[in-house]
């Protein structure tokens, strides 16, 4: 095998720099992964720019990115079932690169024909937001509320609460021209905030009653507005913070309603918290994934020899789905 591998590096200016450095060896519990394909994320961005030395970041160098999809390459001690070249997807640091090693527990099957070019734009956005959905105790026949779900991960949101039965899906966007996409996803309703109240379009889909279920990728003031639109005994569960972290809430809305609130960030969680996340999300979304019910909307692809595009377009923040980097 190779010794030495392309990957991207941050810390060492503005953008990526695409270097050659050495294959990493897995380590017990480990797995070493041919990374075929990457997408990248929100937080890829500002992880590059706090290292950034050229701007007041700290310089330090890392090999960026967390989503990969590729095959076994090799198999460390106690690694558990993995054989060398089974098709292989997940999210684990320094994934920008045409190798990375990850916890074998942490790795997902690949489903047979689902190309790496496209099963790289799901493993973070299947662990988060079928993770939220578990950390609200979703069960099949109740409604769910997602804010900015057209979001890469929200996309994938409205796609898991569909298949997991959802009796009612409700998506909030600020644009218009994407109601027929989220439609096509699975969405029973579109909301498009700024042109319609939040809080008053999800009472009058629901009779009322609100949500049982809210999974917010906006916060600010759009958090605030899923309080009183979510039903007594509900779960309101904070993933993105687009709109800002700050939020002015009544409290009335919590305590006369019952509600729970949450907050998630599976890139902090604990292992003892992901792991059995991801031996559910195995048994229960991954085969949908198989059967296409559940796909990634793709915004671009580009050869990781065309790095600057890349960037330029996640810069834009035009994407609509995941950028994905080819290796
Ligand atoms: N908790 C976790 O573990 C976790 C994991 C991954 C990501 N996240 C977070 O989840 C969020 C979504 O991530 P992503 O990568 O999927 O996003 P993304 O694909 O970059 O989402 C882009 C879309 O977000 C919407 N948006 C942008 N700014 C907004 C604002 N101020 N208010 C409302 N909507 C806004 C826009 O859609 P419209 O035109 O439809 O409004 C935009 O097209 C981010 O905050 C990210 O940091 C959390």
């Amino acid at each position: 095998m190779t010794k030495t591998m392309r990957a991207l590096i941050g810390g060492r200016g503005p953008t990526w720099a695409l270097d050659e450095i050495l294959v990493p060896e897995p380590a017990p519990g480990q797995v070493l992964i041919r990374n075929r394909a990457s997408a990248t994320n929100n937080a890829d961005l500002p992880m590059l720019d706090a290292a950034d030395p050229t701007n007041g970041g700290t310089g330090e160098e890392f090999t960026a990115g967390y989503e990969y999809a590729g095959e076994i390459a090799a198999v460390g001690e106690d690694a558990g079932g993995w054989q060398v070249g089974d098709p292989v997807m997940g999210t684990f640091p320094s994934a920008f690169a045409e190798y990375l090693v990850a916890d074998h527990r942490f790795v997902l099957p690949r489903p047979d024909g689902l190309a790496a070019e496209v099963a790289c734009a799901l493993p973070t956005a299947l662990l988060t937001e079928f993770g939220a959905l578990r950390t609200a105790g979703f069960e099949r026949g109740r409604s769910v509320l997602i804010t900015g779900a057209s979001t890469s991960i929200g996309m994938i949101g409205v796609q898991i609460a569909k298949t997991l039965g959802a009796s009612q899906i409700i998506a909030t966007t600020r644009s218009a021209g994407k109601r027929e996409l989220l439609t096509s996803l699975g969405a029973d309703t579109v909301i498009v905030t700024g042109d319609e109240d939040l809080t008053d379009a999800v009472l009058s889909v629901t009779g009322d009653n609100g949500v049982d279920i809210v999974l917010d990728h906006v916060a600010g003031d759009t958090f605030a507005q899923c309080l009183p639109a979510t039903a007594v005994d509900g779960h309101v569960v904070n993933i993105g913070r687009l709109a800002g972290p700050a939020s002015t809430i009544d409290i009335d809305d919590l305590s006369y309603r019952h509600l729970t609130v949450h907050g998630v960030s599976f890139g902090f969680s604990r292992d003892w918290e992901t792991v059995p996340i991801l031996e559910a999300l195995h048994a229960d979304v991954v085969p949908a994934v198989g059967h296409g019910d559940i796909a990634p909307v793709i915004d671009s692809t580009f050869d990781v020899a065309d790095l600057p595009q890349a960037v330029d377009r996640l810069r834009s923040g035009k994407a609509v789905g995941k950028i994905v980097l080819t290796f």
